[in-house]
């Protein structure tokens, strides 16, 4: 993929990824440091935090990785502590750790709803808030990327408490957007669609179906996203290139969502000549 970013953009800037071990918030991690950033990952898991700090620096940049479950206030003031301790004050977040399992509505308990809302809403909220106080004492602003999905929007069945937390984390993302925006701390959120990589794909796509296909086929540009897609569009937020962005909430999904709305997208799955055919003969038959 062609890299046309300046190579220093995100220079001078440290920024914290949320869940940054795996998946797609190592992408972006490891994307932000080549491009010049400081970054700390946190996650629950010491290893993964590793594997990604050894990635960047095997790489030439500075990286840090302190465990952190989002999910616990006390624990998540520490990490922003220690972070800054580590490498300087954080002038970045990306809230990206989430939770999430498929499961009929009715059968989810209690604990399973918290573990889910707990990570994705009040692991955004404590992280978001953390930075927002920081910033806003040193008037110097800040940025905020929250990783929500399209569903945020649109709602979807069997992710409840995905899908309640994500809307919530976009919520947040425009009341603070208002709220701070006037201290200069801009907040926006990016809804991937599918992007598959294995935490994710190993607990939403249930064995033996050949939904990945089906999924594959629902998206006009006719394929998933890749995590250095997620990742450029990252940079572009999180950098001054964005400067005037502040509230919005980005669908990033290759039309997935707006191909399962309109009324007569289904047409687009017929080869073009004879659908073109079909549109003559009724146009003649009108004639
Ligand atoms: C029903 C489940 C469950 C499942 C866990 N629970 N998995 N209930 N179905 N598959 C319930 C448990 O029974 C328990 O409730 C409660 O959740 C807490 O479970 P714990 O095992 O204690 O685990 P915990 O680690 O706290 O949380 C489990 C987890 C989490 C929610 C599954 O580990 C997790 O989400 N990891 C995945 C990380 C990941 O892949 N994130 C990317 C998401 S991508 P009880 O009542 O039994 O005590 C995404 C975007 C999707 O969200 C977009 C797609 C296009």
């Amino acid at each position: 993929m062609q890299d046309s970013f300046h190579p220093e953009i995100l220079s001078g800037e440290h920024v914290v990824v949320t869940g940054g071990g795996t998946g797609l918030g190592k992408a972006m991690a490891t994307r932000f440091a080549s491009l010049g950033a400081r970054v700390t990952v946190c996650g629950r898991r010491p290893e993964p935090l590793d594997d990604t700090v050894d990635d960047i620096e095997g790489r030439g940049g500075a990286a840090e990785g302190i465990p952190c479950n989002v999910r616990d206030p006390e624990a998540v003031e520490d990490f922003f502590a220690e972070a800054e301790e580590r490498q300087g004050n954080v002038t970045r977040l990306v809230n990206n750790a989430a939770a999430n399992f498929l499961a009929a509505s009715e059968d989810i308990s209690p604990n399973g709803f918290d573990a889910i809302i707990k990570t994705n809403l009040y692991g955004s909220f404590y992280c978001t808030q953390a930075c927002g106080r920081r910033w806003l004492e040193r008037e110097q602003g800040g940025v905020v990327l929250s990783i929500a999905t399209t569903y945020a929007e649109t709602g979807s069945a069997f992710v409840l408490p995905s899908a309640m937390s994500k809307a919530g984390v976009v919520a947040m993302t425009k009341s603070l957007a208002a709220e701070w925006g006037t201290a200069g701390i801009r907040l926006n959120a990016v809804g991937p669609g599918p992007f598959p990589t294995e935490g994710a794909w190993s607990r939403l796509s249930p064995p033996g179906m050949d939904l990945e296909e089906q999924m594959r086929e629902r998206i006009p540009l006719g394929r998933f996203g890749e995590p250095e897609e997620l990742a450029n569009l990252a940079v572009f937020l999180l950098s001054d290139l964005s400067s005037y962005m502040n509230g919005a909430f980005l669908t990033y999904d290759g039309g997935e969502v707006l191909a399962a709305g309109g009324q007569f997208n289904q047409f687009t799955q017929l080869p073009r000549e004879q659908i073109k055919d079909l549109f003559e003969q009724m146009r003649d038959g009108d004639g």
